[in-house]
């Protein structure tokens, strides 16, 4: 057992960059003396100056006191060699991204701190235990990966590989807490929590677009809308720039032996190799003029032309708001036992696309249309199948749609949009917990403060219910044969008992 946690911390920060910098600057608020180095000459004053310029900010706002100001900066000192870094009890490393430039200077810090300083890394895509092997004492190894903006972002993910020390983990998890930040646990692999978790979201959507199923805008308004991301996909990937999203995509594909749930897009590689990088290409899905997103506007509703809409029995019952809705738009119901010759039949699929419910259902694919039952406040969904005609499209797409809740009309997929990229987040964070990288809670809360999602996957599939997210992934599989929808035993066994994704296995 370590005894560190009695003597006062001294956080060595190797690496003043964007990253180090951050790192630095929270630990000095939160009463620990910082040591920075960085091999640029120069670099290390240079990056305490920005760090005490930015604190000057936060005080000019009122945001903290010119006492606790002169306090942080005064924590603030540069290492002029590594060798300065002696003192210290935890060294943190926020250097190149390369495995053998981390080992090195792990190596090196391992002949200047004392056995008990913690060696820990902020890498976000290199193994914490590949570092740590190459290190004498590689049980005080760890990760301590934190989020760019680090002072706003605050999450920090504590990574533990096989070689790390229980009291390791304890004592990062002690000094996140008094530089303000949460702390989350996981265990060494591709991605960790938040970049592993991530990977739903994008390439559930990108697969969406691949399959022609809607425009990008389109994807980008109905998961923003529906089902409250902050940012739709496309919209996301050209903020973080494909020449960084795409590589993460592959990597974590390729660490995690071609796993199909990560599979990455070859839409995204061919862009990414014509250069549409985003923001900072100023051309990626969307156009950027002078940094403003050139908006694409949804397309224009068509006339209302009123025809009667039929819904079965049996899914009126199942879903009784959509038989409300109907009400509350002044929709002419034909309440027969089966459509009649003009009537618009409506069919709601959980998992299903329009072709398949339809045929199910004896009725004529040209007068059918789907809604999506699930996600009906908001923004509601329309689908069509390859023989709905256009008459009966445009007519529910004007019935369907008010000024508060605008309609999109997308072509026919299993699982419309939100089901698909939603059922694929939850199933990704319930894999997670089954793997036990994480616990349930701390999935959620890595996933909720890391990705800004509006529940963490648990609570959202909590949300829709594991049982209906459990439907909607045995459909896809049975609609694609592909593995990539296979449901986590998380998920299966907790839908099976009727219990809450959030419960840990006793
Ligand atoms: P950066 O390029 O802004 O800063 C790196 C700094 O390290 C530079 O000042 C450089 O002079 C210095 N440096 C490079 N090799 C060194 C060495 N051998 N010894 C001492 N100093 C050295 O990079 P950034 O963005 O701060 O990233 C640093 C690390 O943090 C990387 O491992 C990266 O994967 C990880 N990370 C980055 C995130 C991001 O959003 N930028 C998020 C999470 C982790």
């Amino acid at each position: 057992m370590n005894d560190s946690s009695k003597t006062p911390d001294v956080l060595g920060v190797v690496g003043a960059g964007l990253m180090g910098r951050g790192i630095a600057q929270i630990a000095a608020q939160g009463g620990i003396e910082v040591k920075l180095y960085d091999n640029r000459p120069g670099g290390g004053e240079e990056a305490r100056e920005a760090i005490v310029a930015m604190l000057g900010k936060l005080a000019a706002k009122g945001k903290m006191t010119e006492a606790d100001l002169a306090a942080a900066s005064a924590r603030l000192q540069v290492a002029a060699t590594l060798n300065d870094l002696a003192p210290c009890t935890v060294v943190v490393e926020a250097i190149v991204e390369n495995l053998d430039v981390k080992r090195e200077l792990f190596t090196q810090l391992e002949a200047i701190v004392s056995e008990k300083c913690i060696l820990a890394t902020n890498t976000s895509s290199l193994s914490v235990t590949a570092i740590a092997a190459a290190c004498k004492h590689s049980n005080r190894v760890a990760g301590f990966h934190f989020f760019s903006p680090v002072p706003l972002m605050k999450i920090v993910e504590i990574i533990s590989g096989p070689l790390t020390d229980g009291w390791v983990a304890d004592k990062l998890i002690q000094m996140a807490k008094a530089m303000g930040h949460t702390p989350v646990r996981a265990s060494d692999t591709p991605g960790f929590i938040v970049n592993h978790a991530g990977r739903g979201y994008l390439t559930e959507s990108l697969r969406i677009l691949g399959e022609s199923i809607a425009p990008y805008p389109e994807v980008d308004r109905i998961l923003r809308q529906s089902a409250g991301f902050r940012m739709g996909p496309f919209e996301l990937l050209d903020l973080t720039g494909l020449d960084v999203s795409q590589p993460v995509m592959e990597s974590i594909y390729n660490q995690f032996y071609q796993e199909p749930r990560f599979r990455p897009s070859p839409l995204a590689r061919l862009r990414q190799a014509a250069g549409l990088l985003g923001r900072k290409t100023k051309r990626g899905f969307y156009v950027y003029t002078e940094g403003q997103k050139q908006e694409i506007p949804a397309p224009a509703v068509p006339a209302r032309n009123d025809m009667s809409v039929w819904l079965s029995a049996n899914d009126a019952k199942a879903f009784p708001a959509v038989a409300e809705l109907l009400g509350t738009l002044g929709i002419k119901r034909d309440q027969a036992e089966r459509p009649g010759d003009k009537s618009i039949c409506l069919v709601l699929p959980v998992g299903q696309d329009v072709t398949t419910v339809a045929l199910a259902q004896g009725l004529d694919p040209e007068r059918t249309v789907g809604l999506d039952p699930l996600f009906l406040n908001k923004q509601r969904t329309l689908m069509t199948n390859p023989k709905t005609s256009p008459a009966v499209r445009d007519a529910a797409h004007a019935m369907f749609h008010t000024e508060e809740v605008p309609v999109s009309v997308i072509h026919d997929s299993a699982g419309f949009v939100c089901q698909r990229v939603v059922a694929t987040i939850v199933n990704i964070g319930c894999d997670i917990a089954q793997q036990s990288i994480a616990t349930p809670e701390d999935i959620d809360k890595a996933v909720t403060l890391g990705l800004g999602y509006p529940k963490g996957p648990l609570a959202m599939g909590d949300a829709l219910g594991a049982a209906t997210v459990l439907k909607i992934l045995d459909n896809l599989f049975d609609f694609y044969r592909d593995p990539r929808y296979r449901p986590s035993p998380w998920l299966k066994r907790r839908a099976m008992l009727g219990m809450s994704l959030l419960t840990p296995d006793s």
